[in-house]
């Protein structure tokens, strides 16, 4: 295992598409187990595979201690609405107040391929979907709540 570089918010690949993961193989296994590495070394309680440079669908997240890895995860439920201050570990030193669902359910698969369905209320489904919004690209930023709303 190892600690990996996190990519910033002006690097160009910070914006890009990440592809479905396709194999479920031992190098899946690797990065993930990297990504938690990394995400423990600098503090996250979540993170997307293109923040340690590599263009694919996983995320991890712990959320007061529940964990999960999530393979080309799914939004397939929103509910409600909340706004929290958010921060990221590739935009440093800056937090901004998000408009996210209150309450999700999200599709994925694990690192084996095995798929699974989590629902998610409060900060758990504000951390998923903050991660699944790097899968394509977006960052937190793009979304701040203007002032007095
Ligand atoms: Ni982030």
């Amino acid at each position: 295992m190892a600690v990996r570089n996190v990519v910033k918010k002006d690097e160009e690949l910070i914006r890009k598409k990440s592809k479905p993961v396709k194999n479920f193989d031992d190098d899946l296994g690797e990065l993930l187990d990297d990504m938690w590495e990394t995400m423990y070394a600098f503090d996250g309680m979540g993170l997307a595979a293109v923040q340690v440079g590599i263009l694919r669908r996983a995320i991890i997240i712990d959320v007061n201690g529940l964990k999960a890895e999530l393979i080309n995860p799914e939004i397939i439920y929103k509910e409600g609405e909340a706004v929290e201050e958010e921060g990221c570990l590739s935009v440093s030193g800056f937090h901004g107040r998000v408009k996210r669902p209150y309450k999700i359910k999200v599709k994925a698969f694990d690192r084996y391929g095995y798929p699974f369905t989590i629902e998610g209320e409060s900060w758990l489904a504000r951390c998923i979907c903050h991660e699944c919004d790097h899968l394509d690209g977006i960052l937190f930023t793009d979304k701040l709540e203007k002032k007095g709303k």
